[in-house]
C-alpha cells in the first residue's frame, strides 16, 4: 500500500508529480494530467448552503462549527498509530485509516468502542494538496445531505493535513464492481447505488449556490451498510456559474475516463460535466468494466467508446452487460438505464439531461408507478418539461462502512 504505512507521518513526495505526469503506481490509482495540460484561468469560488459563494479566509473555513479540529496526536491514537491493519484504502491524495472516537466528546476511544471513523491522511504535497484539503473542509463542512459523506473534522498541524469522515462500512463502489473478492452486486443494488449517487449530485447542482463536483467516479461513491451511496472527496468541487455566466473557466482537473470531453478540451466547466461523469459510472454499473482499462486491448480500453454503439440497441445490449450478473437483470429496465447513460454521454452538453431528470428516471426504474410501465420499454427515459420543475431531489437515508483494500487505476486529469 504505497507509503501509507510509514507511521512517521506522511512523507510521500510523489503525489503531485505522479498526478502531473500521469504515473500510476502499482495498481494504485494516481491522479494525473489528462489528455492535455490545458490550463485556463483558474476561477475559484464557493457555493451552496449558507454562503458557500462568499469568499472566506482559511481561518473562517476552519472555524466552521460543524467540523471539529483534531490534533495529530488524537488521530494517531484513534487509528492506533495509523496501524497497517487499520488501513482502509489508498488514493492519489493519501491513505485512509479506520479509527474510533467517543461519539459525544469526539476524543479517541478504545478500538471497538464508540464511533467508527475514517481518517484520511494526506500526502504532503505542498500548495495543491493543501488547497484541495481546504476545499474539502469548506464544502463538506457546510453541505449536509444523506447522499454526501459526513465530514466530522480535520487536522492541520505543521505539514500534516488529515480529514475525519463518518465510516462507510461497504467501502467504495469501485471495490464492489471491479475487485474479485466481494460478491457481485445484483442489479437492484446497482440501481439503488445509482439513485443515491444521482440524489447527491442533484442536490449539489440544484443548491441555491450551485456546486459542481468535478470528480464523480466509482471510487468516490462510498456505501453504507445498506448500500446507500454517499459522495466523498470534495477537493475538486467548484462553485457553479453565477449571474448570466454559462460556465466556469478552470484548470482542467478530474479523472481520465470520467471527465467530459468538452471540459477537457476547453476547461469550461458546467454541471453537465458531472452529468457526463454520471453517464460513465452508469455504464460501469451496467457493464462491470472500468471507465479506462489499460489491461484491455484497442477500443475496449475506453468504456464509453466501446459501449456506445450497443446502448441504443435492445437486442445487442446484452453484449456489454456485466457477465457477473449472470443474466439476472430486467432487460427493459437495463435498456432504459443504457438509454439514459447514452443521453448523459451526449457529446453536446446541452443534450445531456439535468441530474434531477436523471434521478427521476432512475427512481421510476426502481419503483415503477404501475406494473405495465415497468415492463414497457421507454425509448427516451427523460421527460423533459415536467421534470424540469422538480428542482430539489428527495432525500435518501444514511451511512456506515467496510475495510476493503483499495486498488486504484484511473489516472487523474490535471
Ligand atoms: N469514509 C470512508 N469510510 C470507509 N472507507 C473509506 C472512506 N473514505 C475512503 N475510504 C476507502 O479508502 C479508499 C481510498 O479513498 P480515497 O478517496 O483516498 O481514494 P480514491 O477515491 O480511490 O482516489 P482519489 O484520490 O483519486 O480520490 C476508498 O476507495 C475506500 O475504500
Ligand atoms: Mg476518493
Amino acid at each position: 500500500m504505497g507509503n501509507c504505512l510509514d507511521s512517521s507521518s506522511a512523507q510521500v513526495d510523489t503525489t503531485l508529480s505522479s498526478r502531473a505526469s500521469g504515473t500510476s503506481k502499482n495498481g494504485s490509482k494516481s491522479s494525473f494530467s489528462g489528455p492535455s495540460s490545458l490550463t485556463i484561468s483558474s476561477h475559484s469560488g464557493m457555493s451552496s448552503a449558507e454562503s458557500l459563494q462568499t469568499p472566506r479566509s482559511e481561518g473562517e473555513i476552519l472555524l466552521s462549527p460543524s467540523v471539529k479540529p483534531f490534533s495529530f496526536m488524537e488521530l494517531k491514537n484513534a487509528t492506533r498509530n495509523f496501524r497497517p491493519d487499520s488501513l482502509l484504502g489508498e488514493g492519489g491524495f493519501g491513505c485512509v485509516f479506520k479509527g474510533w472516537i467517543d461519539e459525544f466528546t469526539l476524543t479517541a476511544s478504545k478500538p471497538g468502542s464508540g464511533m467508527v471513523i475514517a481518517v484520511k491522511k494526506l500526502k504532503p504535497e505542498g500548495f495543491q494538496g493543501h488547497k484541495e484539503w481546504l476545499t474539502e473542509v469548506k464544502y463538506l463542512g457546510q453541505l449536509r445531505h444523506p447522499n454526501l459523506v459526513k465530514l466530522i473534522g480535520y487536522c492541520s498541524e505543521g505539514d500534516s493535513r488529515l480529514l475525519v469522515y463518518e465510516f462507510m462500512p461497504k467501502g467504495s463502489l469501485e471495490n464492489h464492481l471491479f475487485r474479485r473478492g466481494p460478491q457481485p452486486l445484483p442489479w437492484a443494488t446497482r440501481l439503488k447505488v445509482a439513485i443515491g449517487a444521482a440524489r447527491g449530485l442533484a442536490f449539489l447542482h440544484d443548491a441555491k449556490e450551485q456546486v459542481i463536483y468535478r470528480d464523480f467516479k466509482a471510487s468516490n461513491i462510498l456505501l453504507d451498510a445498506e448500500f446507500n451511496a454517499k459522495l466523498s472527496d470534495f477537493g475538486l468541487a467548484k462553485a457553479g456559474p453565477t449571474g448570466d455566466k454559462t460556465h466556469v473557466s478552470t484548470q482542467v482537473m478530474g479523472t481520465q475516463g470520467y471527465a467530459a470531453p468538452e471540459y477537457i478540451a476547453t476547461g469550461r466547466l458546467t454541471a453537465k460535466s458531472d452529468v457526463y461523469s454520471f453517464g460513465v459510472v452508469l455504464l460501469e454499473l451496467l457493464s462491470g468494466r472500468r471507465a479506462l482499462d489499460k489491461q484491455k486491448i484497442g477500443i475496449e480500453q475506453d468504456l464509453v467508446e466501446w459501449a456506445k454503439p450497443y446502448l441504443g440497441d435492445k437486442r445487442k445490449l446484452f453484449r456489454i452487460m456485466d457477465t457477473k450478473l449472470e443474466g439476472q437483470y430486467p432487460q427493459k429496465g437495463t435498456y432504459t438505464a443504457a438509454t439514459l447513460a447514452s443521453q448523459c454521454l451526449s457529446v453536446e452538453p446541452k443534450a445531456r439531461p439535468r441530474m434531477s431528470e436523471v434521478l427521476i428516471s432512475l427512481e421510476e426504474l426502481q419503483a415503477p408507478k404501475s406494473a405495465s410501465r415497468d415492463h414497457h420499454i421507454v425509448s427516451s427515459p427523460i421527460r423533459r418539461s415536467p421534470m424540469r420543475q422538480q428542482r430539489r431531489s428527495p432525500m435518501n437515508r444514511s451511512p456506515l462502512a467496510s475495510p476493503l483494500p483499495h486498488h486504484r487505476q484511473s489516472p487523474r486529469v490535471k
